[in-house]
């Protein structure tokens, strides 16, 4: 298949829109360059002009919203900025809240080092079940949003901050809406309290309308525009779709670098793929294309950026390429905003990405990929224009960005909303009508949430009001499903084994592909593990092996399993007992019995069950939806006796695909679900 660029042959409106976007990219200030100090680095950033105009801005006004390209320095300068004016004095503590996990704990490192701090100390960073902050020195506090959500519940005025800036808000985030709506009602009681809103897109007036409304305040809001240094990003597309977008962005990667003998072009490219198992496979095609590299030919230094890594291998990314190599980096959509790599001239965009999705009529909730919106694909190619002029490979026609959706929608407004409902309720937010949503959630979802949350006697039935449990149920970090199995396991005397699997599925990627290598080897160890219930109780297996075994890292290299998310199960785990202890429930072994467990286990899962049909699909209890058992699970191949499985999650690719299985009895899912599983709800059963 062939490139070809806009402006030179085809025709068509797109192409037009094309242009406009590269229009915006405007040509302007020199290239930093990592021999400078970080310092010099510091100054340089088109965001360090602005800064008394920040301070000023932030002073006198309640709400800054700050609109500057990714890379201006916003993430990184203006909590320092703050930190320098003294926002961080007496005690006060600057927050600045990020979407994505990865983004807060990198970000964090960096500043750590620019500030001079170790970090944890000065500068520090807190995501869910990982607080790298000191209570009593830390002054800037890197951390997910949801975090600072679940913060609202133990200081209903998040009184320790000073500022509190929302990052990425153009992304709107599930919990970034929420925190904005919580956020608003704390300013009215407390109003020395500063906000920060920033966005890497220009519609800004939709922020400035929010904070600006009812009853209108002087000075409540205003919006500060940075002008950003790009320069010109030349488009390329594809004549039709990729067949596999996978393949062709290795394809892509590996002409660009032989183009002359791979001596002509310099810079490093930036791949966007969807997930992790996309860019495992994309690593495994560069593996065996590797060594077909000419000798004199310069190197390919291929990376991945994705959440499931540890620290140590995300920094990697940001280290300058040697001379005489050339970085690949493949990322999912974290490297569209959150966090800048420099050196990129070349971006590769699949033109996908994966979301969450629910679909409030059968209560499922899923991971989709699908195609990116328009602001998303502008941004994406702007990211070969921050340090030189550069190219961005669409794979996919230009026709195809008139279908695609201007912006992408909220995240409030396509997710499952149970457990946030359960927590703006312990928030003391009873009223969910008068709530101030940025965007209002579909009232469908609302009303699958609220009876959820009745059903699992969380809310009272009569009032919508907290329950007992329910209260304490939010203060539990996980979701209800899983804080139900952990209630339930005082009922079926198997609290040790829940809570293992609790914190297993709360790691993600416990299996590892030994050096891109994928199948056999791993799939070899995985079996060593295996039980005939299912996949949690495989889980639990890993768990105890690891800890047997002494939770050795070279054990678990040797058994294609990932250190890193073993040590952090163990982590959540202790983290989850503590809550276990709090509430009372006691840790009781099952001795094996692993009926009991699985009982244990649809409690919390019933929503997710499925029965076995002979073409080797599952249909869901709920919504009779065709499911495909995930070629990982250990129930891939394997009819269960009894036909039927509850399953911790579902993806949307081609196809929809069930993932961490485990064999039930339907009965149990009738104990749970009947009183719940409404007439359409029964249609999968036969
Ligand atoms: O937030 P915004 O996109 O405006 O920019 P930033 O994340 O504050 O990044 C400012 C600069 O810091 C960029 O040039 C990044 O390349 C650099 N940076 C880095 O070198 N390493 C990191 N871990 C984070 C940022
Ligand atoms: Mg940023």
């Amino acid at each position: 298949m062939q490139f070809w660029k806009p402006g030179t042959t085809a025709p068509g409106s797109s192409l037009d829109r094309a242009t406009e976007s590269e229009g915006a990219l405007l040509q302007s200030a020199p290239v930093s360059t990592t021999f400078i100090s970080l310092q010099e680095q510091r100054e340089r950033l088109p965001i360090f002009k602005y800064k008394q105009q920040l301070l000023y801005a932030i002073e006198t006004y309640g709400v800054t919203i700050v609109v500057a390209e990714t890379g201006s320095g916003k993430t990184t300068q203006l909590p320092q900025y703050l930190y320098e004016a003294g926002w961080a004095a007496n005690g006060n503590v600057i927050a600045c809240t990020q979407p994505r996990r990865v983004a807060a704990t990198s970000v964090a490192t960096r500043v750590a080092q620019e500030v001079g701090s170790l970090l944890g100390d000065e500068v520090g960073y807190t995501i869910r079940f990982e607080d790298a902050s000191d209570k009593e020195r830390t002054r800037i506090k890197y951390m997910t949003d949801g975090m600072l959500f679940r913060e609202t519940m133990v200081d209903p005025l998040l009184s320790k901050y000073s500022v509190i800036m929302i990052d990425e808000a153009h992304e709107r985030s599930l919990y970034t809406d929420l925190l904005l709506g919580v956020l608003k009602k704390i300013r009215r009681k407390r109003p020395s309290l500063r906000l920060i809103i920033s966005s890497a897109t220009l519609d800004a007036s939709m922020f400035l309308d929010y904070f600006s409304s009812s009853p209108p305040q002087p000075f409540e809001a205003t919006v500060l525009n940075i002008p950003g240094r790009m320069y010109p990003v030349e488009i390329a597309y594809l004549s039709e779709p990729a067949e596999d977008y996978v393949r062709e962005a290795v394809r892509v990667v590996w002409n660009l670098h032989m183009q002359g003998g791979g001596k002509s072009v310099e810079g490093d490219v930036l791949v966007f793929l969807t997930g992790r198992e996309e860019i495992e496979r994309a690593l495994y095609e560069f593996s065996e294309l590797l060594p077909t590299l000419p000798p004199n030919a310069p190197r390919l230094n291929v990376l991945a950026l994705h959440a499931g890594l540890s620290t140590a291998d995300q920094l990697q990314v940001f280290q300058p390429s040697e001379r005489g190599t050339r970085k690949v980096v493949i990322s999912t959509n974290i490297a569209e905003a959150s966090v800048t790599i420099d050196g990129i001239r070349f971006v590769v965009d699949s033109g996908f990405v994966k979301m969450r999705m629910f679909n409030p009529t059968t209560s499922l909730a899923s991971l989709v990929t699908q195609p990116i919106s328009f602001s998303s694909a502008t941004q994406r190619a702007g990211r070969a224009g921050r340090t030189a002029p550069g190219i961005c490979y669409r794979l996919y026609p230009p026709s195809a960005m008139d279908t695609m959706p201007k912006s992408t929608s909220p995240e409030i407004t396509r997710v499952d909303l149970t457990t946030p409902i359960l927590q703006l309720k312990a928030l003391g937010i009873d009223d969910l009508m008068k709530f101030e949503w940025v965007s209002a959630p579909p009232a469908e979802s609302v009303l699958r949430a609220l009876e959820a949350l009745v059903n699992a006697g969380m809310l009272g039935r009569e009032d919508a009001r907290l329950t007992d449990i329910g209260a304490k149920v939010a203060e539990v970090p996980v979701d209800i499903g899983a804080a139900r199995m952990l209630w339930s396991s005082k009922e079926f005397k198997c609290g040790e084994e829940i809570l293992t699997i609790a914190a297993m599925v709360a790691v993600q990627d416990v299996f590892v592909i030994p050096d891109g290598a994928p199948g056999a080897m791993a799939e070899l160890e995985r079996r060593k593990f295996t039980t005939e219930e299912g996949d949690h109780l495989t889980l639990l297996n890993v768990y105890n092996a690891f800890i047997k075994f002494g939770k050795s890292s070279r054990w678990c290299s040797s058994h294609a399993l990932s250190f890193r998310a073993l040590s952090r199960a163990v982590s959540i785990r202790a983290q989850l007992k503590k809550y276990m202890s709090r509430f009372d429930i006691p840790t009781e072994s099952c001795q094996g019995d692993s009926q009991r467990l699985r009982r244990c286990l649809v409690s919390g899962m019933w929503r997710n069950g499925a029965k076995w049909v002979a073409d080797g699909t599952y249909r869901s209890v709920r919504g009779n939806v065709t499911l495909h058992v995930h070629p990982t699970s250990v129930l891939f191949t394997r009819k269960p006796r009894s036909g039927w499985v509850v399953f911790h999650e579902m993806e949307e690719t081609k196809k929809t695909q069930i993932r961490v299985l485990t064999e039930i009895e339907p009965d149990w899912l009738l104990e749970y679900g009947h009183k719940y599983l409404d007439k359409h709800a029964g249609e999968g059963r036969t």
